[in-house]
């Protein structure tokens, strides 16, 4: 039998390069976010344009005008869901390191969302209660911190949202581990939980998809609020 192999195929971090500069290129702002947070060391964390880009475009097809995200870094996932808001919009995100902070802070008044974002800096879990007591309501909410408290998070993130609010939460894969159930990896733990928590939430309908490209093979989920 004559054998047939498989033609190669092109790698999916080349084809996220193709699909990020035709359809979320970097403008200075996105670009200087990204190599600043380089020049500080900050761990090369931050979603990718193409994710960047469905942030905002699940803002804007949301009409969002206050977002709240939980899980800084250098503020490069903050300037897509920030450029999503009309001008009385606002967006507060939640960072536990006072480094990466600061480098956010400095990479958002670059992009000229200084007036639009606030930093808190600390546990998210600390700064949570306070923003509840604030009264505010988010239209989408972002998680992308420390995934072994991504049950908690998403617990606050209903209690702060209102029914039509979408909420997002990133790397619910992570390379495939996701589905291993023995595992005692606190994020896999916690990921699992978040899973689970959005599947038997009276008041959540959700779904979560599988990512490969610039960052390799991830996902996220995303759940819609419902009365
Ligand atoms: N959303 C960013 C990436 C965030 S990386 C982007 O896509 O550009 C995860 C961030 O969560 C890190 O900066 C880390 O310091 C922060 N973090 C970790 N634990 C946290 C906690 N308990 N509270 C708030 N932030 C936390
Ligand atoms: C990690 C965290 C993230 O938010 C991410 O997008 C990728 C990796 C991490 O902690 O390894
Ligand atoms: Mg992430």
């Amino acid at each position: 039998m004559t054998s047939h192999p498989e033609p190669q195929q092109p790698a999916p971090a080349a084809v996220d390069a193709y699909l990020s500069d035709l359809l979320a290129p970097a403008d200075e702002a996105l670009a200087a976010a990204l190599s600043d947070s380089e020049a500080a060391d900050l761990p090369s964390i931050s979603v990718t344009a193409t994710n960047g880009k469905l942030l905002h475009l699940l803002a804007r097809i949301r009409g969002a005008r206050r977002i709240l995200e939980i899980g800084t870094l250098g503020g490069y996932s903050t300037i897509w869901l920030a450029r999503a808001l009309p001008a009385d919009g606002s967006l507060i995100t939640l960072e536990y390191s006072p480094r990466h902070a600061e480098v956010a802070r400095a990479n958002i008044a670059r992009a000229g969302l200084d007036k639009v974002v606030e930093i808190r800096v600390g546990a998210a879990l600390d700064s949570l209660p306070q923003v509840a007591d604030e009264g505010h309501v988010f239209d989408l909410v972002f998680i992308d911190a420390d995934k072994v408290n991504n049950p908690n998070y998403l617990d606050w993130a209903v209690r702060l949202t209102r029914p039509g609010s979408v909420i997002v939460v990133d790397n619910v894969v992570r390379d495939g581990r996701v589905i291993d159930a023995g595992s005692t990896q606190p994020d896999i733990t916690g990921t699992r939980a978040a899973l689970q928590f959005l599947a038997d939430h009276p008041k959540l309908e959700a779904t979560a998809i599988q990512t490969v490209g610039a960052k390799g093979y991830d996902g996220f989920a995303v759940a819609y609020v419902q009365e």
